[in-house]
């Protein structure tokens, strides 16, 4: 029997809505080490690359009061050390993997989706556009045509596999983050592929790290080795709901598409803003920085809350915020 906490997340039959978030976790499961990953909802991978990046010099990660800065840049062991020494370990772990995808060209993302796609135990990839800490990092998600030449590219050869894709809390220019996400799902002129039959993503991811410095002032010197680099943690997290509000309420909801709230969930409530926001599930990052064990805190409580709110499952309070909007005035 499912646990109220079973979510189906484009077809991708979850646990719980509790991901570890990209690039937070190691390259795979080295969580392992300090929870039962059986218990998590999924693991979503390092960003991986076609080949192997040493990432920014230090310092990398500075912590705040407000959050944590890093400017990583995408360090990880490249495509061909991910498919032969961590990948056929997949098959046997006890929750779902996503794999994370980088790159600084679409034949880059292209290169590294096909890898992934031939990788059985992997259901669904997550095409990071947002990456502040690396030069042109944001190009693709700050460029609707750009984005969705990306994602036409890259969905042709996920035949097997679904296509999560995350965006930039930052839309520049006149671009507004609806347009970004509808620029990612709605692909004119393409064919259905994958699992979900569809032209473009399968679900949104919203967001990645917002950038940001911070600066020593006694030295005049910033505090991270790139200058800048992307705020993430509480500080984040009210926005990152109104995002995900906002994609939901002005374009997700009618087009079915799901959403992972990704952004300061440190505790249960912070994940119950982002499902009554509109996600169907959410990635912890920061938050294991912190503690380790939060997302297994974050899933007991999720639990208790489905109970209180006398609902069946928690999908029963996807979107469900009560705006007052429809009560007379
Ligand atoms: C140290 C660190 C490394 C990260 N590396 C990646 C990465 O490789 N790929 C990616 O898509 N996001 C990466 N992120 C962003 C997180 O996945 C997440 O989107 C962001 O931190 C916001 O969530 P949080 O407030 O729960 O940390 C990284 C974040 C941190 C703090």
């Amino acid at each position: 029997m499912p646990g109220v906490l079973a979510t189906n997340l484009a077809g991708l039959e979850l646990a719980n809505p509790v991901l570890l978030a990209a690039g937070t976790a190691g390259t795979l499961d080295e969580m392992a080490d300090a929870i039962d990953l059986s218990r998590v909802g999924g693991i979503v991978t390092k960003s991986i690359t076609p080949q192997p990046r040493e990432g920014n010099q230090p310092w990398r990660v500075v912590p705040l009061e407000s959050g944590m800065l890093n400017a990583v840049g995408l360090a990880n062991p490249g495509l061909e050390s991910f498919v032969k020494e961590y990948a056929p370990r997949i098959a046997n772990l006890p929750t779902r993997v996503i794999g994370s995808i980088a790159g600084f060209s679409i034949d880059d993302y292209v290169q590294v989706a096909a890898a992934m796609n031939a990788i059985d135990a992997i259901p669904a990839v997550e095409l990071n556009v947002s990456c502040p800490n690396v030069h042109k990092g944001c190009e693709f998600a700050a460029d609707p045509e750009l984005l969705t030449e990306l994602i036409r590219e890259v969905r042709a050869v996920l035949t097997h596999t679904r296509l999560f894709v995350k965006l930039s809390p930052i839309p520049t220019g006149k671009v507004t983050m609806t347009d970004i996400a509808r620029a990612a799902v709605d692909i004119p002129n393409s064919s259905p592929v994958g699992p979900c039959k569809r032209p473009g993503a399968d679900a949104l991811c919203i967001a990645n790290t917002t950038p940001a410095m911070a600066i020593d002032v006694r030295t005049r010197k910033p505090k991270l080795g790139r200058i800048t680099g992307g705020l993430s943690g509480p500080a984040v997290h009210p926005m990152a709901v109104k995002l995900v509000f906002d994609v939901h309420r002005n374009f997700a909801k009618a087009s079915n598409t799901p959403i992972i709230g990704i952004g300061g969930v440190l505790t249960w409530e912070h994940a119950a803003e982002f499902i009554l926001a509109g996600a169907t599930a959410v990635e912890v990052g920061t938050g294991l920085f912190a503690d380790p064990k939060s997302p297994l805190k974050i899933a007991k409580g999720l639990e208790s809350w489905v109970r209180d709110q006398r609902v069946a499952n928690i999908a029963s309070l996807i979107g469900a915020i009560d705006t007052g909007e429809n009560q007379p005035r």
